[in-house]
């Protein structure tokens, strides 16, 4: 039997159709279905991404489904969620995502759904947590898009700064997909060398730049694209499918998703954006760096936003 892999996208909003059209161009999956309460739509994204089948370089199977089509998939992938509509805290949205994905998960389980759930519905930390509770998968194959996103914006903004490909710079942005966001400048590297170090070095090189005004730039990046465009789609899309290939291509690539920690970081029962190498199977390990004492407070800030607001769930 060849492996068809194959991926269900719930929600044909913005995100969920730049998801399966990144999916489409990339060829990453044989077979991509859109699912979304509003068929029409659904129908209407895929049979427009249908027409553009003769210029891929693939042919990849795209339709509109419903949840039983999720039975052999091997990733569902969650966008479907609360519009951030001006809410400038990802956190905000909680109540109202929440009863979205716990009216979901359960339509998806009842497929028979024995694969990986990719989370991107915001806030992406709090509902992963959701859907490990509620769909009874192993942590391992729950994951949210965590700080991928995060991770991709502080990249490019070196870059800029560096006048650098932003695949040259080596960072994770670890913690909430959120305001408490934090980098660990000690792991951050340009081109080989410590960022931080370098700017200490040459600062004359770089005026007005500073490791926080970067930080701030990289959590407000998000809002800055809401309030210009009214949401955002190419980034977050980008970073899911950058997270499927890693899973479906079985890459054991290191991304700084969300994940389930139970005692890494001295974190427990929380999601939270960390290193993790993804293979096939999921979230394969966990990657635990060495964090100085400051950077340890920050994630663990972070973390405990992301308790209180796991402790609010209410389904
Ligand atoms: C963003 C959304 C996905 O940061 O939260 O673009």
């Amino acid at each position: 039997m060849i492996n068809v892999t194959k991926v269900v996208i719930v929600g044909a909003g913005a995100v969920g159709s730049t998801v399966a059209y990144s999916l489409v161009v990339k060829g990453i999956a044989a077979e991509v279905v859109l699912v979304d309460r509003n068929m029409q739509k659904a129908r209407g994204e895929a049979l427009d991404m249908q027409h553009s089948m003769d210029f891929q370089n693939r042919n990849v199977r795209i339709y509109a489904g419903d949840y039983s089509d999720c039975h052999d998939a091997d990733i569902v992938v969650i966008t479907a969620a609360a519009p951030l509509n001006g809410e400038t805290d990802r956190l905000a949205m909680q109540e109202k995502s929440e009863a979205i994905v716990a009216s979901v998960i359960p339509q998806v389980m009842e497929s028979g759904f024995d694969g990986i759930f990719l989370v991107v519905s915001n806030p992406v930390d709090v509902m992963a947590y959701l859907v490990y509770r509620l769909s009874g998968l192993p942590k391992e194959r729950v994951i949210g898009t965590g700080t991928v996103l995060e991770t991709a914006r502080l990249k490019h903004a070196i870059g800029e700064i560096m006048n650098m490909d932003p695949r040259s710079v080596d960072a994770y942005v670890m913690g909430e997909h959120g305001d408490t966001m934090m980098v660990p400048w000690s792991h951050v590297r340009a081109g080989g060398k410590s960022f931080a170090e370098i700017l200490n070095d040459s600062p004359q090189r770089f005026p007005g730049i500073s490791l926080e005004q970067i930080v701030e730039q990289t959590r407000l990046a998000g809002r800055e694209v809401l309030t210009a465009k009214g949401n955002t789609q190419y980034g977050i899309a980008s970073a899911v499918t950058g997270i499927v290939k890693a899973v479906l291509h079985d890459e054991n690539k290191m991304l700084p998703v969300s994940v389930f920690l139970d005692g890494e970081y001295g974190e427990r029962d929380v999601y939270c954006g960390v290193p993790a190498i993804l293979n096939r199977s999921g979230v394969k390990e966990i990657g635990e760096f060495h964090l100085r004492e400051e950077e340890k407070e920050q994630l663990g800030r972070s973390a405990d936003t992301l308790r209180q607001a796991i402790r609010r769930i209410k389904t």
